[in-house]
């Protein structure tokens, strides 16, 4: 029988949600973000006081969206994906316990977006972040241009969406894009120190506080996000995105026309 996409474990007060595609370094594809979608709205409901969110395997957190998998989407079908991205970052984000990303090796793209939505990031030394979509032809579309600006300021955010270039952990937690950075292998250990720091808490008051803090926001990222879907779904299907995605899989430079 075929591996699950996503693993859920739960010890004590905590929870560990583990992406598991290792051989595609855990790239997400439609059944992936289902799987972590459900996960969460599963956990949400459950008495674990803080859920730490990790990647298999020692290589990645995720290097984003499946890229083979949206390579032939047209704009409908691009249009669905944001919208799947969008409610699986959602759940994470809006699972009344806190979150805490425990990245090791790449978080690109929507990987680094899954990162975004929880509330805290460690970053192991190995990390290495990035939203290198319009190196593919697209924009990001699963919360990226909403909640990376509000991360680390419109600047850095900018540099990094526009560039497409990658940050290792030295300068994520620099820039505020990481919360601390530890060696490899405490990355776990690590996380849990802070989710157990967290458990220890009075648990109604740790949801108040963290409802709080994600309500400043609310109103203006469902309009910010619903318009970055509609960029994405128009990204797909054109010339650009057709020769992004193949020049990935073909592992060459893309020539890109503007059109
Ligand atoms: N989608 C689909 N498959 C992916 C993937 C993605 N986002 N990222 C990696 N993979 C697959 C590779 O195709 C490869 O599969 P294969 O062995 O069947 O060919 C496997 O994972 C290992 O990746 P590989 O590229 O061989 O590893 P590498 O060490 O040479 O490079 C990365 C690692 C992360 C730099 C490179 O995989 C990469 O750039 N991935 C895409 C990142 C990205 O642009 N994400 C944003 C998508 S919007």
């Amino acid at each position: 029988m075929d591996e699950p996409v996503v693993l859920v474990e739960e010890t004590g007060d905590i929870a560990t949600v583990r992406i598991n595609r290792p051989g595609a370094l855990n790239a997400l594809d439609e059944a992936t973000l289902i799987a972590l979608r459900d996960a969460f709205r599963a956990l949400a409901q459950s008495s674990v006081r803080a859920i730490i969110l990790a990647g298999s395997g020692d290589r990645a957190f995720a290097a984003g969206a499946d890229i083979k998998a949206m390579r032939d989407y047209g704009p409908d079908e691009g249009r669905a994906f944001a919208l799947l991205g969008q409610e699986a970052t959602h759940a994470v984000e809006a699972t009344p316990q806190p979150t805490i990303a425990a990245v090791r090796g790449f978080a690109l793209g929507g990987g680094c977006e899954l990162a975004l939505a929880c509330d805290l990031r460690i970053a192991a030394a190995d990390a290495v972040f990035g939203q290198p979509e319009v190196s593919l032809g697209i924009p990001p579309g699963w919360g990226g241009t909403q909640r990376l600006p509000r991360l680390v300021g419109p600047e850095r955010a900018k540099d990094l969406i526009l560039t497409g270039r990658r940050v290792r952990a030295d300068e994520a937690l620099r820039i505020g894009l990481v919360g601390r950075v530890v060696p490899a292998e405490t990355l776990m250990d690590e996380a849990r120190a802070v989710a157990l720091a967290i458990a220890a808490n009075a648990p109604r008051a740790v949801i108040a506080a963290k409802r709080a803090i994600n309500r400043a926001v609310e109103g203006e990222m469902v309009s910010g996000l619903a318009f970055e879907a509609d960029m994405f779904a128009a990204a797909f299907g054109t010339a650009d995105q057709r020769e992004g995605m193949t020049a990935f899989v073909e592992r060459r430079t893309p020539r890109f026309e503007g059109r």
